[in-house]
């Protein structure tokens, strides 16, 4: 990697030379009056060289990625931004910014000559945010980050991730939302919306079936068409629909053959033809490849750019393999963009956005995206308890969000004893200062071995890595059953891109984790005193094992910058939870039909998944057949009837509520389904109703059921009701048929499920669809070979 990278700057240097050139031919060469407006980008198509155009559609290399506090950052625009776009000066095309990330704005804190910072809210990640359940919540919280987008001077977000979580040991699921495509598409409609309710862009990715970080670069993910259609593409057609995404990020693997960012079937027939996409195609952070093939696929800008990329483009005009026209098709597309943003309109940007107001936004939106998963004899929220016995190294050292670009450069993170103080505990001190004495060794550690891989590694900020747990003695455990009147365990977790996780130690409890939380549960409950865990995770964890070990597991996930606070206000009460799963837990890894051809058990292949090797249980990295086709999470364990830990949907309340009154009444295209939801219990809360469809049998092969619709109260008072509507229509009860290459929705009796999970169903309502439906579709994106897939039903 370190050679490929040094390649990389070598070639950013000679980019830079290349740009200072041209701009000094052009200078001489001509001064035109004509500069880009909203309305005469053909013309400035015509006006521009091929040399100009190559500019364009190439991005402005890795210069504002590397730039910050270490490096001379006069020419760029917004250091530590992970891209650019190219100028044309003499045609008034000014460059424009691009910026990581899911979880807010990824830029250098500090920069050269000034001692002003720059730090960006961190806030919670994709799970955190889908589990809320609560599309309101995430376009504010969208809003939020979006204005930081604009005060930074960054044009286009890129975000949100919205690849479906195949299997729970992909190092990247915190940044993405669900198993489920539907609950995908709406959480990121309403992100989208938000963020580009500012007036800056987006790009939604990765695009498409990037479910694994193993040789992310390289790996063939082959797949049938209906899998693909209904699993992996539905929230994209959804997001493209519902939000005009400005931009689309192309993933850096392969589709059915060839990679995504070189194929036509995908970025133009499926993306534009089909579901009318008109922004502009960018590539994920991709090194040189066949960029004719790229530019005829319609991926209109190569991030982050490099001079070989331009050199290609030209060559491949000049010889006939690349026609002007498909060229052109890009560059307009890239101007249309450009008019669009803020760069563009001259907007004066503060440097200065409202990092307080977005810290509230933060510290609310992750307690409604906690989950919690058991709370037995109502052990929360607190209620008597005062003196905390805090377990656990990631109560001291809480982990925001996950790393590589995904994570945010913030000003600091709330850890769990800070959120625990400001609500009024005591946190006891002894204990606390163990944990404290081995936080700083083990920092030393990390900050040394950081020093010595030094360079690039020491500059890219990637993140909190969670520090390895403190032995803890029984004797010390039982000296805090005296001195406390409840425990908190936290168990953490980091991953992120460029690496899968792995299953033991990970995916499950290291053996010093399970003794910890074994010698906690035992001391404190023969002295009747509960025991809460807190996770501070990710991705979904083996549960199974454990839970019946504490009285209370409270899922925090990795809740942004105020996680700390967050926490603290569910376990007060201050915060009734109200957030459910956005993926099934199972009960061992292997119940998982992806489990088996998922590279896991992982050996490091250098940085950012550029390795080929040999992983574990898998020969052959180069690909990977998804044999489980349509059959991915709830999909797959409620249809099969297998039982799971948590299932999809999940999540208690410190209230109850009751479904009364549903009603599905057919509409011009669907149906309309209401049902009135009362608080029954004696705290306000909310409550997600999920709207499960169970198809006709006869047709096409279904899973038991689909979510298709779902709906949050608002906090509703003790004794309170709400009706709510939830409209589903045709389109969206569809399963792709491959045969025919059509989307299908049958005529016949479905099942209306309204359910607090999917295996509670409240209330069942019948309902008849008299008419059939069919939209035809490309048949396109086909593997080579069919995948011989699993059968369930
Ligand atoms: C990641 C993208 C990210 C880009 C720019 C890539 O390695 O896969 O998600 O946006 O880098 O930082």
């Amino acid at each position: 990697m370190s050679s490929e990278l040094s390649n990389y700057f070598s070639d950013y240097i000679m980019n830079k030379k290349l740009i200072l050139l041209a701009s000094a031919t052009l200078c001489v060469a001509s001064v035109s009056a004509q500069r880009l407006t909203p309305n005469n980008v053909d013309d400035i198509v015509k006006a521009l060289t091929l040399e100009e155009k190559a500019e364009l559609i190439v991005g402005g290399g890795w210069g504002s990625m590397t730039a910050g506090a270490m490096t001379a950052s006069s020419d760029v625009l917004v250091p530590g931004a992970a891209g650019t776009t190219n100028a044309v000066e003499r045609l008034g095309v000014p460059r424009t910014v691009l910026s990581d990330g899911p979880a807010g704005v990824r830029i250098s804190p500090t920069r050269q000559g000034t001692n002003q910072t720059y730090y960006a809210t961190g806030f919670p990640v994709g799970t955190s945010l889908a589990s809320t359940w609560n599309v309101q919540l995430v376009a504010e919280v969208g809003k939020a980050m979006g204005n930081e987008v604009l005060e930074y001077g960054i044009d286009v977000l890129l975000a949100p991730g919205m690849n479906i979580h195949r299997n729970p040991l992909n190092g990247r699921n915190f940044e993405y939302y669900s198993e489920d495509p539907f609950l995908t598409g709406k959480i990121a409609t309403a992100y989208v919306n938000g963020i580009q309710s500012n007036g800056v862009g987006v790009s939604a990715k990765h695009f498409a079936a990037n479910s694994q970080e193993t040789n992310r670069m390289n790996v063939d993910s082959r797949l049938n068409q209906r899998a693909l259609r209904e699993i992996y593409l539905k929230a994209f057609e959804m997001v493209v629909k519902d939000a005009q995404p400005w931009t689309i990020m192309s993933s850096y693997n392969k589709l059915n053959g060839p990679y995504t960012q070189e194929n036509r079937e995908l970025l133009t027939t499926l993306l534009r033809d089909e579901w009318g996409f008109n922004g502009i195609v960018m590539t994920d952070w991709t090194m040189v490849r066949d960029i004719a093939a790229q530019v005829h696929a319609g991926n209109d800008l190569m991030e982050p750019g490099m001079p070989q990329q331009k050199t290609d483009l030209i060559k491949a005009v000049n010889e006939g393999k690349l026609s002007m026209e498909d060229v052109d098709i890009c560059v307009k597309r890239i101007l249309e963009y450009i008019v669009k943003t803020p760069r563009f309109k001259g907007y004066k940007y503060s440097d200065k956005p409202d990092l307080k107001a977005h810290a509230a936004v933060t510290r609310q939106s992750a307690a409604e995206g906690m989950v919690l998963l058991k709370n037995e004899g109502n052990t929360l929220p607190i209620k008597d308890a005062k003196k905390v016995a805090l377990f656990g190294m990631t109560s001291y050292n809480f982990i925001a969000g996950g790393t590589g670009s995904g994570n945010v450069n913030k000003a600091y993170t709330i850890d769990l004893l800070s959120g625990l103080k400001e609500a009024g505990f005591e946190v006891n001190e002894k204990l606390k200062n163990l944990y404290e004495g081995y936080k700083a060794y083990q920092l030393a550690l990390q900050t040394a071995s950081r020093r010595s891989v030094g360079g690039m590694m020491a500059m890219l900020s990637l993140g909190e890595d969670p520090l390895p747990e403190m032995p803890i003695s029984r004797a010390i455990i039982d000296n805090q059953v005296a001195e406390n009147d409840i425990a908190i365990v936290t168990i953490g977790r980091n991953a992120g891109e460029g690496g899968d996780r792995n299953v033991p130690n990970d995916f499950t409890l290291s053996d010093m984790e399970r003794q910890m939380l074994n010698d906690v549960t035992e001391a404190f409950h023969l002295a009747g005193k509960k025991v809460v865990v807190v996770l501070n995770i990710g991705g979904e964890i083996e549960s199974a094992s454990w839970k019946s070990m504490p009285d209370a597991i409270l899922l925090a996930w990795q809740p942004g910058q105020e996680g700390g606070y967050s926490v603290a206000d569910i376990l007060t009460g201050k915060v009734n939870p109200s957030g459910k799963l956005t993926m099934t837990w199972i009960n061992n890894y292997m119940d998982d039909p992806s489990s088996k051809n998922f590279p896991y058990d992982q050996v490091s292949d250098g940085m950012m998944g550029m390795g080929g090797n040999v992983r574990g249980n898998v020969k052959n990295v180069s690909y990977c057949n998804y044999e489980e086709g349509i059959w991915v999470g709830y999909r797959y364990y409620q249809t099969a009837g297998k039982e799971v830990s948590y299932p999809f949907g999940y999540g208690l309340s410190y209230t109850t509520f009751a479904y009364s009154a549903p009603k599905v009444t057919a509409t011009k295209d669907g149906f309309r389904a209401t049902i009135t939801v009362k608080n029954t219990g004696i705290v306000a809360g909310k409550e997600v109703v999920q709207l499960y469809v169970s198809a006709p049998s006869g047709g096409l092969v279904k899973p038991e059921s689909e979510l298709k619709g779902f709906a949050k109260t608002k906090e509703l008072a003790p004794g309170e009701s709400q009706t709510l509507t939830i409209d589903v229509d045709a389109y969206s009860l569809a399963s792709f048929n491959e045969a025919a290459s059509q989307w299908e929705t049958a005529a016949g009796n479905y099942s209306i499920r309204f359910s607090a999970n999917v295996n509670d169903t409240k209330a069942t309502v019948p309902f008849r669809l008299a008419k059939g439906q069919t939209w035809k579709a490309n048949d396109i994106l086909k593997p080579a070979e069919p995948i011989k897939e699993i059968v369930v039903k």
